[in-house]
């Protein structure tokens, strides 16, 4: 059969990024250009700032892009760009990009639900095999979902309130850490023990998912014990909360595999480039006996690669898009026949 390439586009955030992926698995090349640095002086992502700069760099990303690959637009089969969830603007911009490549170069439009991107980011390991379990643990969404096939998504759980990623970075900001929180308060914790005490998860909503609980009790302690003027240990209040979330992902993820009997685990999104996380879902996975799949530490953050890889099964099922295809700055996982 043919080689596929598909050319990805991601600039759901503050990263924009163009990749080359061959046959749904092999990155061929890849851009990420990070607005990290800007948004760091805000304490955040200012989402009128990252449209303006995707809108700024999005051209020379893709001859960046093509500096690296004796390929050209015309070897490309489709052109495929994330329309949803993420920032609207930000959206538009690597949406309508993807739109203009397609029609000037006569190739097929693909949207990629950004979170069907992070799942895919684990073909680029090794092809996905079917049924799997996929926790998704991200800055917007953690999710548990249960796939029967390509593009066959079942949600089991979701959080009720905060995604993981969301309270990472807002207990870095309680703790004066710097954006982005995640891999400070990975930092922190690395060099603290988890010697307060916070409360678990109680819900008894079978497999969904509560932060929110954890955040305030973390937000409390920090004021409480600044207004009685005591010093916190930001090392082991990092420890303590980090060991706190992830057993909530461990114990919820534990009780999906008994439930559905599966026998692969998929981790996807940015909060899965934490280390700790990453060694306790090994652990599960040796004791339940699963096989367990987390991308590389460069697809687990958001990349264009990852986009590439998720339109492929698309391209297969002749899953184009229409150019009053529109972004979205939420939608649920598409499910096809
Ligand atoms: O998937 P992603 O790059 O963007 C979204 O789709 O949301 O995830 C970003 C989230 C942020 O909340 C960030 O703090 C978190 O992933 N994150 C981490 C780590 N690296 C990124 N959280 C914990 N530990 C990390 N090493
Ligand atoms: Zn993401």
């Amino acid at each position: 059969m043919k080689d596929i390439y598909i050319l990805g586009i991601e600039t759901s955030c503050d990263e924009t990024s163009i990749s080359i992926v061959k046959n749904g698995c092999v990155d061929v090349a890849t851009t990420v250009l990070t607005q990290m640095d800007t948004h760091a002086s805000y304490g955040g992502v200012v989402p009128e700032i990252a449209s303006r700069m995707h809108t700024e760099n999005i051209t020379l990303v893709l001859e960046d892009l093509f500096s690296k690959t004796d390929l050209t637009m015309n070897d490309m089969d489709a052109v495929a760009a994330t329309y949803a969830p993420g920032l609207l603007g930000s959206l538009l911009v690597g949406l309508e990009f993807a739109k203009t490549l397609s029609l000037v170069y006569q190739k097929p439009l693909i949207k990629v639900h950004h979170l069907a991107g992070h799942i895919y980011a684990n073909n680029l390991e090794e092809r996905l095999e079917f049924p799997l379990l996929a926790l998704i643990v991200s800055g917007g969404h953690t999710e548990l979902v249960l796939m029967e096939d390509d593009y066959r998504f079942n949600v089991l759980g979701s959080t009720l309130d905060d995604a993981v990623g969301e309270v990472y970075d807002k207990v870095a900001k309680v703790l004066g850490l710097p954006y982005p929180g995640g891999p400070n308060i990975e930092k922190y914790a690395l060099q603290g023990k988890p010697n307060y005490t916070l409360p678990k998860s109680v819900v008894n909503d079978e497999l969904n998912f509560s932060f929110s609980g954890l955040k305030s009790s973390v937000i409390n302690l920090v004021h409480n014990e600044t207004q009685k003027g005591s010093e916190i240990n930001k090392y082991d209040l990092a420890s303590s909360f980090q060991t706190t979330a992830v057993e909530q992902l461990v114990r919820k993820t534990k009780e999906a595999i008994k439930k559905t009997g599966s026998k692969r685990l998929i981790i996807a999104g940015g909060v899965s480039a934490n280390k700790y996380l990453r060694e306790e879902m090994t652990k599960l996975a040796k004791e339940t006996n699963i096989k367990l799949s987390i991308p590389k530490m460069k697809y687990c953050t958001d990349n264009a690669t990852m986009i590439a890889a998720a339109a492929y099964p698309l391209y297969l099922k002749k899953e184009f898009s229409t150019y009053d295809t529109n972004a979205k700055s939420t939608d649920k996982l598409f499910t096809t026949k």
